[in-house]
């Protein structure tokens, strides 16, 4: 089976269920999910965290039952990327209840199953699960296993989706009990949504025999995790604890990749659709081909092409150091395998190819993800020209400690310096440079997962630069023109940053006409409002911040206007919030820096103040 057919089957399948489908969100997680309150994180990774401020109770315009498919980034384990098993880019199926509340059970105790029927938790969630992987993906329900959560101090033990499993023909000895490490996810961050889950395993090796010495979550040679089905019960708080939801949610992933694999019998998932026309062009054109190296280019430069298309440019600093990290191992690779083709922009064609149809942002970007992609090659060949001359200037055996000054300042792999120091006739301290990367990767890990700010901002003045931002935007537009669309936002308590399409650096002049502008509008006391419309409408008024997905009819529209009708509004853009109510709350805005971001983007930092030159 190919990735589209698995991907419209199970959209299909939870709409004929009455779940309405919505289109991916960004890999950058929009500015509504930081500032519902949870730990800032880098990407998404996971079909939950675009929508963590609906987990929490606000309504989603699309009701409370929905069916997605999500892209995600995880680069906890980017160094093991080329395994059979680590990628970093993968895309995540996942169907949602939010509070959409169950129904008690039946007096006959029968199954609630399909619409209409009320509920929507622990019984719809793994009965529909397990449908469709025998009804639709006619696996082999011999095969499958399954956990639950066994409960401990904070959680008491999964009975009803164990009895659940019972009840749907999993014998006892294919349903697994483990603790948090295995069956609790979440919440992103130190706190927020989180809840037991149960996971389903498929059996690669059912030879064997159903008498395990090992359970399936700890023997992943033979047991491939197909699904996870999240019952996020809980809020966990700042002091540790962790407190019902008054909203109960279903959150479930399916890897797309991994279960791909599964359904073809495909030894990894580098042998699936998604990748194997790349690995075949890495393949045909290697000097020297290794396998690793080109899953390598195939994972990082798939995930490169994604990141572009949501706005990310490498730079040294937080997403956009993923990306260079990614973009730079791709060079590295490419040149351990002796690739001579110019790579990129014929690579990054092939991804676009398959999943052009399903993302169309790729082909809307495709000219930025070329530019980005040859710009960021040129920087590195220079820096790798550096990291020669600062090679030569080493006098005697390569310490690990200059090893990994080549390594981390001049982006030379390992390989690379102990082949240069061979041809020098010198030493290599390998043994020394894998404690130093040891060390750092360690600390990397933390970085990537969280940046080192502390909890994000759950604050009024958050709101009022979230509004400021919108009318930020809308001022940019009409004084450069309407080519600037955001590529970038992020807030603190302190102060806006907002990234924009446009190529030259503003004029003083046009900064001053901004900022006289957004006063303006604070001045005038405008309402700020929200409506949820067809997508179709809101492209009509000209509401901006929309993208041409496939899925989706409800959006909802944040406009800032003078009487509060859409008609007349100043802003319209399509967002989650949260927002200020009346704009004259918002004070001064003022411009503090106006910068490069990347081709083709400015940054501005601005901030808002309650007394006129206060900043
Ligand atoms: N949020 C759950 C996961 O990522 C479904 O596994």
């Amino acid at each position: 089976m190919k990735s589209g057919e698995l991907r419209q089957k199970y959209l299909k399948f939870f709409e004929d269920r009455g779940h309405k489908i919505i289109p991916s969100a960004s890999l950058v997680p929009p500015e509504s999910v930081e500032l519902a309150g949870t730990q800032r994180v880098l990407f998404t990774t996971a079909g939950m965290h675009p929508l963590v401020p609906y987990l929490l109770g606000q309504p989603h315009p699309e009701g409370n039952r929905l069916v997605n498919v999500q892209k995600c980034l995880r680069t906890d384990d980017i160094d093991d990327v080329g395994d059979s098993v680590h990628n970093t880019f993968f895309e995540m199926l996942g169907n949602w209840s939010l509070g959409d509340p169950a129904s008690p059970a039946r007096s006959d105790g029968s199954r609630r199953d399909g619409i209409g029927l009320g509920g929507y938790w622990k019984e719809e969630a793994i009965s529909w699960s397990y449908q469709f992987l025998i009804n639709e993906l006619k696996l082999d329900a011999k095969r499958i296993y399954v956990s639950v959560f066994a409960g401990d101090k904070d959680a008491p033990f999964d009975e009803e989706s164990y009895q659940v499993w019972k009840k749907l023909g999993v014998g006892e000895n294919r349903i697994y009990k483990y603790g948090k490490k295995e069956n609790w996810w979440g919440p992103v961050g130190p706190i927020g949504p989180c809840g037991p889950d149960t996971e389903m395993f498929y059996d690669t090796q059912p030879f064997k025999g159903d008498s395990l010495k090992r359970g399936p979550a700890e023997d992943s040679e033979r047991f491939v995790e197909i699904w996870n089905d999240v019952f996020m019960e809980y809020d966990k708080q700042t002091d540790g604890l962790y407190k019902p939801l008054s909203q109960k949610n279903v959150d479930t992933g399916m890897g797309l990749e991994r279960m791909l694999m599964v359904l073809n019998h495909a030894p990894t998932i580098y042998e699936t659709d998604v990748f194997l026309p790349i690995v075949k062009r890495i393949e045909d054109w290697s000097g020297v081909f290794n396998l690793k190296s080109a899953r390598i280019v195939a994972d990082h430069l798939r995930a490169s092409v994604f990141l572009i298309a949501d706005g990310v440019i490498p730079s040294n600093v937080e997403r956009g150091y993923i990306l260079r990290r990614l973009v730079r191992r791709t060079i590295r690779h490419a040149a351990f395998l002796k690739i001579k083709q110019d790579f990129f922009e014929e690579l990054a064609k092939i991804v676009i190819k398959i999943h052009g149809s399903f993302y169309p942002k790729l082909e809307e970007f495709q000219k930025s993800i070329f530019e980005e992609l040859k710009g960021e090659e040129e920087k590195f060949k220079k820096a790798l020209a550096a990291g020669i001359r600062q090679f030569e200037k080493i006098k005697g055996e390569i310490s690990a400690k200059a090893a990994f000054d080549l390594y981390q300042n001049f982006g030379f792999p390992i390989e690379l310096t102990i082949e240069l120091a061979a041809e020098n006739d010198k030493k290599v301290d390998i043994g020394g440079f894998k404690k130093e990367l040891k060390k750092h990767q360690q600390l990397s890990r933390a970085a990537g997962q969280k940046t080192k700010g502390g909890l994000a901002i759950q604050s009024e003045q958050a709101a009022k630069l979230h509004t400021a931002t919108h009318l930020l935007h809308q001022a940019l537009r009409d004084v450069l023109g309407r080519h600037v669309h955001q590529t970038g936002s992020h807030i603190t308590a302190e102060r806006l940053r907002f990234d924009f399409s446009h190529s030259q650096k503003m004029t003083e002049g046009q900064i001053v006409k901004v900022e006289e502008i957004v006063n303006g509008k604070i001045k005038d006391n405008l309402k700020v409002s929200k409506e949820i419309m067809p997508k179709k409408s809101a492209d009509e008024i000209g509401a901006i911040g929309l993208f041409a997905e496939k899925y989706g009819d409800l959006v909802n529209i944040y406009f800032i206007s003078k009487t509060g009708k859409i008609e007349d509004a100043y802003s319209k853009e399509f967002c989650g919030g949260p927002h200020a109510n009346l704009t004259n709350s918002l004070g001064f805005f003022k411009v503090i820096k106006e910068e490069s971001a990347g081709a083709g983007i400015r940054r501005i930092y601005a901030t808002i103040s309650s007394k006129k030159g206060k900043n």
